[in-house]
């Protein structure tokens, strides 16, 4: 399993990750990115399907701020 996470303390706006995964990422008012499929908890499965997309996302951040982990908790402990 996957899970998502924007950390925002580091996301600098430049968009490239909704370019990449527009079903994961989205922006809020500030253009600050973050994960549609939880609310950027870090808590919900990517589905399969958004494998590459995420690590097409995860890649293209400039400021690595894309986290990617096999479980939850490790990315809500950050
Ligand atoms: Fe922010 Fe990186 Fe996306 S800087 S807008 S998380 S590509």
């Amino acid at each position: 399993a996957k899970f998502t996470r924007v950390d925002q303390s580091t996301c600098i706006a430049c968009g490239a990750c909704g370019a990449s995964a527009p079903e994961i990422f989205d922006y809020n008012d500030e253009g600050i990115a973050y994960v549609i499929l939880d609310d950027n908890e870090g808590c919900q499965e990517v589905p399969e399907d958004l494998y590459d997309d995420l690590e097409d996302a995860m890649e293209g951040c400039p400021t690595e701020s894309i986290k990617v982990a096999s479980n939850a908790e490790s990315l809500m402990d950050e």
